[in-house]
């Protein structure tokens, strides 16, 4: 594999005396779609939590680059290259699509001096490229409150795009709640972001997960219990011990 853009090394969490993580490992290759799946309560957004750096672990480090960001806070890792999209919605309702994605990309090109001379038409055009992108062009002036559930999740993609050159997107269960129809779009837009992106992904539509992912990592009850290819992943007899029972 080539060198990991991001990694965990023996990442703990403990919130008392319950250990939500465990000696968790993880190399995430450039341009791949790695997903994490595992039974609710496995450690799945715990572990987001701390390669995105709302959370410190209790023990190991996050590598990103080559560079040990650990303790960098999560604003810094924006800046480095690491970009997410929230598992509660994060968009402005009442604003239009449009509008939403100048938002965040104001956000981050906010102070930045080129901004002020750039000017508006490079932002435009920005925000017109993100919305080809996302499939949006055609609504780019609805309200986005009135977006379905898939379109509000291809706008929130969008907006964690607009983000400088993002390297490495997190999703946390983007397909959730989602009818067919948008969950076709969906899968088709987040394996579209590879390999000019990394995506970490969340997920626990199985069928989507096994049919778009180039590596998946099992966590249950805070460990990793298997990695490998989809194709490995759906013969392991660990993973569907794991599973069963859980519903999924
Ligand atoms: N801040 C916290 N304080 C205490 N316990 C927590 C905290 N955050 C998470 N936990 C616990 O850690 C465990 C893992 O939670 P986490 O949210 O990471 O699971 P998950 O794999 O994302 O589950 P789901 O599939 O339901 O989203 C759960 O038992 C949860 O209750
Ligand atoms: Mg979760």
């Amino acid at each position: 594999m080539a060198e990991a853009l991001l990694a965990a090394q023996g990442i703990g969490v403990r919130f008392g005396e319950f250990r939500a993580l465990s000696e968790v490992s993880l190399a995430v290759a450039p341009g791949s779609l790695h997903a994490i799946i595992g039974p609710n309560g496995a450690g799945k957004t715990t572990l987001f939590n701390v390669l995105t750096g709302r959370l410190a672990p209790t023990e190991g480090r996050v590598v990103l680059a080559g560079q040990d960001v650990t303790r960098l806070a999560a604003h810094r890792r924006v800046h480095l290259g690491m970009a997410r999209s929230f598992q509660v919605t994060n968009i402005f309702a009442d604003l239009t699509v449009a509008e939403n994605l100048r938002l965040a990309a104001q956000a981050v090109a906010g102070n930045e001096p080129w901004v002020f001379w750039r000017g508006r038409s490079a932002m435009a055009a920005k925000v017109a490229a993100l919305l080809e992108q996302v499939g949006l062009s055609a609504r780019a002036d609805w309200r986005a409150g009135d977006l379905s559930h898939g379109g509000q999740r291809a706008l929130e993609i969008g907006m964690a795009l607009a983000a400088d050159n993002p390297r490495v997107i997190f999703l946390d269960e983007p397909l959730a709640g989602m009818g067919i129809d948008d969950v076709h779009r969906t899968k088709d837009l987040i394996r579209a972001l590879v390999p000019a992106r990394t995506v970490l992904l969340i997920e626990h539509n199985m069928r989507v997960v096994l049919d778009i992912a180039d590596r998946i990592t099992v966590l249950a009850q805070g460990r990793p219990i298997a990695e490998g290819a989809p194709a490995a992943i759906r013969a392991d007899a660990a993973v569907r011990e794991a599973y069963l029972g859980s519903g999924t």
